[in-house]
C-alpha cells in the first residue's frame, strides 16, 4: 500500500474513533445550525481537527480543504479534501449510516481516497491506477446492462430546495425503470457502495466538493463512471453528480436530460 494512503487511513481511523466515542451520547452534544437543514456538532469539528493534525504532521506543506475549517494554504500542487463526518443528520439521529471522507488531489487529479464507516468498520480505499478496495479486498462496480433490476442511490436537494421540482421530475422518470431507489443520507458512502457493487447507479444535485472528492476516485478505480449532468467532468465544481457502471451512468444521463433546468446543465 502506498505510504500516503496509509497516512490517510490512519487519519480516518482517528476521526472514526472520535465519532464512535459519542455515537450513543448524542444528547450531550452541542449542535449548531450552519444554514437551513445544515447541522454541525463538536464531533464534526473534533474529527476534522484530528485529521488535520495527522495530515499536517506527515505533510506540513500540503493544502487542506476541510468542511469545518475551510482552507489551510500550502503547496497548491497537493490538496487534501476532507469531510470529517459525512451524514451528520443521520449521526445526530443515531441512524448508523455516516463516514469519514479524505482525498488527496495532486495537480488537481485525485491520487488517493479513503471513505471509512467506523460503525460498520468498513474502510474503502483507492489509489490512482491501483484499483479500489474494501477492507483490503478488491471491489468493482456491477455489470448490469441497463436500468432493469438495478438499485440506484440518490440524495434529496434539501439544501437547495429551488431544485426540488426538477429533482422530482428526474425521480419520476427513473423510478419506474429500476428495482429500487435509496436515499441513505451520506453521499460519500453512496459512492463507496457504488464502487463496491452494492448500488448500480447514483445521482444527486449540488453536493459539496468534500462529499464527492474521495468517492469519485473509488468509483473510477472500481471500473465505474462519474460525471456532471452533461456526462463531463465538472462535477467537483457544480456538485451535480451522476455515477454508475458504464450502462447505468449513460441511462441516468439520458433519463434526467429532459428535466435539466438552465442552471443544472453541468
Ligand atoms: C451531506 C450528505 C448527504 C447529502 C448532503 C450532504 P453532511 O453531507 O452527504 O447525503 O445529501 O447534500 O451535505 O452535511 O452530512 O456532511
Ligand atoms: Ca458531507
Ligand atoms: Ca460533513
Amino acid at each position: 500500500m502506498h505510504p500516503t494512503l496509509n497516512i490517510a487511513i490512519k487519519a480516518a481511523r482517528k476521526a472514526g474513533d472520535i465519532i464512535l466515542r459519542y455515537h450513543n451520547q448524542i444528547d450531550l452534544l452541542t449542535i449548531e445550525n450552519k444554514a437551513a437543514n445544515d447541522f454541525v456538532s463538536e464531533v464534526d469539528k473534533a474529527a476534522e481537527d484530528a485529521i488535520i493534525d495527522e495530515l499536517k504532521y506527515a505533510f506540513p506543506d500540503h493544502c487542506i480543504l476541510g468542511e469545518e475549517n475551510g482552507e489551510i494554504l500550502g503547496n497548491s500542487r497537493f490538496q487534501w479534501i476532507v469531510d470529517p463526518l459525512d451524514g451528520t443528520t443521520n449521526y445526530l439521529h443515531g441512524f448508523p449510516q455516516y463516514c469519514v471522507s479524505i482525498a488527496l488531489y495532486e495537480d488537481k487529479e485525485a491520487t488517493h481516497a479513503v471513505v471509512y464507516d467506523p460503525f460498520k468498520e468498513e474502510m474503502f480505499t483507492a489509489s490512482k491506477g491501483q484499483g479500489a478496495y474494501l477492507n483490503e479486498q478488491r471491489i468493482r462496480t456491477t455489470h448490469t446492462r441497463g436500468f432493469e433490476n438495478t438499485l440506484i442511490g440518490t440524495g434529496f436537494p434539501f439544501k437547495a430546495p429551488r431544485h426540488l421540482d426538477a429533482y422530482l421530475d428526474m425521480f419520476k422518470a427513473i423510478h419506474p425503470q429500476v428495482a429500487g431507489i435509496r436515499r441513505a443520507g451520506s453521499a460519500a458512502l453512496d459512492l463507496a457502495y457504488l464502487a463496491a457493487g452494492r448500488l448500480d447507479g447514483f445521482w444527486e444535485i449540488e453536493l459539496s466538493i468534500w462529499d464527492i472528492a474521495a468517492g469519485a476516485l473509488l468509483v473510477k478505480e472500481a471500473g465505474g463512471f462519474i460525471g456532471d449532468f452533461s456526462g463531463r467532468d465538472k462535477f467537483l465544481e457544480t456538485g451535480n453528480v451522476v455515477a454508475g457502471n458504464e450502462k447505468v451512468f449513460k441511462e441516468i444521463l439520458k433519463t434526467i436530460h429532459p428535466h435539466l433546468t438552465s442552471d443544472l446543465q453541468y
